[in-house]
């Protein structure tokens, strides 16, 4: 098969969240089992490891009746060929996104990426979208591209890494930027209630629709999760399905992360103890091999179930561990967390930033991590530190349900602990289970074995997409 992905990120050359890793691995496995993967991205101006980036051509884009350049640069890594789309006034600025003309970034970008197709003389059977940047690649694609005898027979494949961020806007912009009829909102196809919608539009004009675990394909058809796309989505239940992400095993691996002080693997656990003793020093925790660590790594924002952690942080400090926070984000989380870390400073560490070589250090050392998200399409970080034996504390909620086993002391089986509904006196409990099961010695190896030995990797889930979109191209 020839597969293009079309997305605003993806590792190693920029990222803000997860979607950069799915799309810095999906393809890679998907080359592996035999297929084309092309990548296309915009070509920002803060990318990482694109040094070798090289001139292929340039066109011409419409916005509207605008007429703006568009370059393309390629490289390939792992067989994988990756396009750049270059464009200085979009794309020459700090940063990827939360800048006022977004809408109108994504729109050049989304033609940028049909126009290549042609330009290069592209073989494409899936299309393969992702969040609503990307989104409206749908629309454009059925509605101006696919009558041409170039274009046509290509399937177009939407997923949705986070249904909170749907791409929605004045409909003035459907034609003024768009170039798209305006009937098309009158009609309904470009409408959720009184906005334009853009992933509500590549819902309705995708041949199938996926999102990142089997639990988030399910929670996103019910009013409480589903932010008003519930009812388009129940109109394409039988289109819509649910993969749960990997986690790239050869990157993340105790055994070669150059950022541990002292490697380990599921054979070697009791070396773990040398980093916990290396972050305890580095962050001015008390030394002490026995008190439990707990490890946070997130975005600091309303999904994350920040607000359970705020909430029990004094309760947390009564007990005998110590806390590691790291990630940035909303102003009223950050100050929260500072103002406690000033009561506490030799048993939680407050870290407003992001660091990817600390986050390696967390996984790598901490005996917890918690992640009690109020919603989470899948979540990666959970699987990051099952595969470091840091065992993770999450909500029963999308991603996190699906990958995280609950522990079952007669059974010993289990690879985390978890709890239901989103109340922090709930979070608190099945804190303190896990602290308890902590002092005894023999269970909690167990439990670490069985995190480090779950097999989390991209495998079975290329598999499975690899099953979907054959079946989608024999329809
Ligand atoms: C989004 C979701 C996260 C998921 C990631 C990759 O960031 O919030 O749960 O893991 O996309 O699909």
């Amino acid at each position: 098969m020839h597969i293009l992905f079309a997305a605003s990120e993806c590792t190693p050359f920029i990222k803000s969240g997860g979607l950069a890793d799915v799309l810095g691995s999906l393809p890679q496995s998907l080359q592996k089992l035999g297929h084309e993967c092309i990548v296309v991205l915009p070509k920002y101006a803060d990318m990482k490891g694109a040094e070798d980036l090289e001139y292929v051509t340039h066109y011409d884009i419409y916005i509207s009746w605008r007429k703006k350049y568009c370059g393309v640069f390629k490289c390939v890594r792992d067989n994988v060929t990756y396009y750049f789309i270059d464009n200085e006034e979009y794309y020459g600025r700090p940063g990827l996104y939360s800048y006022d003309d977004d809408y109108e970034r994504f729109a050049f970008f989304d033609y940028a990426v049909l126009e290549l197709i042609s330009h290069l003389q592209l073989e494409v059977d899936i299309l393969h979208l992702h969040d609503w940047q990307a989104a409206m690649i749908a629309p454009l694609y059925r509605e101006r591209y696919a009558m041409h005898p170039y274009y046509d027979d290509i399937k177009i494949v939407f997923t949705i890494h986070n249904i909170a961020y749907q791409g929605k806007a004045d409909p003035k912009i459907i034609n003024s930027i768009f170039g798209l009829p305006d009937y098309l909102y009158e009609n309904g196809n470009l409408r959720n209630g009184d906005c334009f919608n853009m992933m509500k539009s590549a819902i309705l004009y995708s041949d199938i629709i996926t999102t990142v675990s089997p639990t988030y394909a399910k929670e996103i058809l019910t009013d409480e999760f589903g932010e008003d796309l519930q009812y388009i989505l129940r109109i394409r239940m039988n289109d819509l399905y649910g993969i749960l992400n990997g986690i790239d095993y050869v990157i993340n691996d105790p055994k070669t992360d150059p950022n541990l002080i002292q490697s380990f693997d599921v054979d070697t656990i009791e070396l773990k103890a040398e980093n916990k003793a290396a972050l305890q020093k580095e962050l001015g925790l008390v030394e002490d091999p026995e008190v439990p660590l707990i490890g946070v790594v997130t975005r600091l924002t309303w999904q994350k179930g920040i607000d359970l952690i705020i909430n029990r942080l004094d309760e947390m400090m009564k007990r005998d561990l110590q806390l590691v926070i790291l990630g940035a984000g909303d102003y009223q989380y950050e100050q929260a967390f500072e103002n406690v870390a000033k009561k506490y400073p030799d048993k939680l560490s407050v870290n407003l930033k992001y660091d990817f070589g600390l986050s390696c250090r967390i996984y790598g050392s901490c005996d917890m991590f918690l992640m009690p998200s109020l919603f989470e399409p899948c979540g990666l970080s959970q699987m990051m530190s099952m595969r470091y034996g840091t065992i993770p504390i999450v909500r029963e909620t999308g991603g996190l349900k699906d990958s995280v086993q609950p522990y079952n002391e007669y059974l010993m089986t289990g690879t985390g602990f978890s709890f239901a509904h989103y109340n922090a006196h709930e979070m608190m409990d099945i804190i303190d289970y896990a602290l308890q099961v902590y002092q005894q010695k023999d269970q909690w190896k167990h439990l670490v074995e069985n995190a480090m030995n779950e097999k989390l990797d991209w495998e079975k889930s290329a598999k499975t997409y690899e099953r979907l979109f054959n079946d989608l191209l024999n329809r």
